[in-house]
């Protein structure tokens, strides 16, 4: 099959397209590098030996976009294109919600003018809010919206709503919205893997410039949640078992829209997570207790059994494999794709 994807070049798209390029399928990567790096692409062809095409192009700019995509044949599109810094979308939320819907509105359009009838979208646990049971893993039946704290879950629960409704108006199109716990991890070769601008936001990415002397400590958001160690506890997944996942939902798709959370079932802690980095690092990973983050919640984990059960997928991956991965890559590319490319923040 011959896939478009949207935000290819990112972190989890660039992994996909690995993923698809190794199964036999073609992959087009339409990217504006507005938050990766055209070195990625180079990087893809280096692993699979396979050429990907790349359009370069803001799909949110929808005549740019339907002028950069008017000529080219896809079969199906996986949408990653987006904003992603949850603090960055509560200061700036216009922003957020522009860029962000406008370019899931504007993919709607083209793949109706197109015929194109296969959509993946890459949503997030962040829809679920504030969980009704934490106890317990969440699975997709568990109410969306309430309890979002900031613009970018918001700009993920209207796409999935926006998503649902073009559905409706058009009953061949089908439509997997994929919701992803937490992404971590790079791809076994060490080419290609996180690269964050500026700061991390994100627990591991931070934890491996700690790992790598980029930066003196962590700072633990909290230690006095309801958990066994007080701080927070999440579903960390391996990127490669993410990028199996819309691999698998792209196979099994099918008319209407389809939910799945992609996630691994397992809760870890921040200081779990600190612990298997420093293990499988050997580097020493220092840090200190913070105020918790405003909007952190104490757990989120997922019931996967749906994607288990119907996409016949399930992790394979655990938290020691995710940091070994991490590790290579930082270590292999202290710089990310290129000195001079993450500018410190
Ligand atoms: C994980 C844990 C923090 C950084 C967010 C978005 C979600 C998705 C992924 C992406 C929490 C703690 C973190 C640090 C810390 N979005 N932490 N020190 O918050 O679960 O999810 O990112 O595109 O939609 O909400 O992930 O990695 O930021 O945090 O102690 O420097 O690590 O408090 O418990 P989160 P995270």
């Amino acid at each position: 099959m011959r896939v478009l994807l949207t935000g290819g070049a990112g972190y989890i798209g660039s992994h996909v397209a690995v993923t698809l390029l190794e199964a036999g399928h073609e992959v087009v990567v339409l990217d504006n590098f507005s938050n990766s790096h055209p070195a990625v692409i180079e990087r893809i062809a280096q692993i699979t030996g396979k050429q990907v095409s790349l359009i370069e192009a803001n799909l949110a700019d929808k005549a740019e976009a339907e002028q950069a995509l008017q000529n080219v044949d896809f079969e199906a599109a996986i949408h990653f294109a987006g904003l992603k810094a949850v603090g960055e979308s509560v200061e700036q939320p216009t922003r957020y919600y522009r860029e962000n819907l406008s370019a899931t509105l504007n993919l709607l359009d083209i793949l109706k003018a197109k015929d194109v009838r296969k959509l993946i979208f890459s949503s997030s646990a962040t829809v679920y809010g504030e969980p009704e049971d934490a106890s317990v893993g969440l699975d997709e039946n568990h109410q969306v919206g309430v309890g979002i704290t900031n613009p970018y879950g918001w700009s993920k629960a209207m796409s999935e709503q926006i998503i649902t409704d073009a559905q409706t108006a058009w009953p061949e199109l089908q439509a997997t919205i994929l919701r992803y716990f937490n992404p971590v991890g790079a791809h076994a070769s060490g080419l290609i893997g996180e690269d964050p601008f500026g700061i991390p936001n994100n627990l591991m990415p931070f934890v491996s410039q700690v790992a790598i002397g980029r930066r003196e400590k962590l700072y633990v958001f909290g230690d006095s949640y309801p958990t066994p160690d007080g701080t927070g506890i999440r579903d960390y997944i391996h990127v490669v078992d993410l990028a199996a996942g819309h691999m698998a939902a792209l196979e099994h798709s099918t008319p209407g829209v389809s939910v799945y959370n992609l996630g691994s079932g397992t809760g870890h802690s921040v200081l779990e997570v600190v612990a298997a980095y420093a293990e499988a690092s050997g580097q020493a990973v220092p840090y200190v207790i913070a105020e918790p983050r405003a909007g952190d919640l104490a757990k989120l984990v997922a019931n996967p059994s749906k994607a288990n059960r119907e996409l016949r997928w399930q992790t394979r991956l655990t938290l020691a494999d995710a940091c070994r991965d991490s590790w290579r890559w930082q270590s292999q590319n202290p710089d990310g794709f290129g000195a001079g490319s993450s500018p410190e923040a």
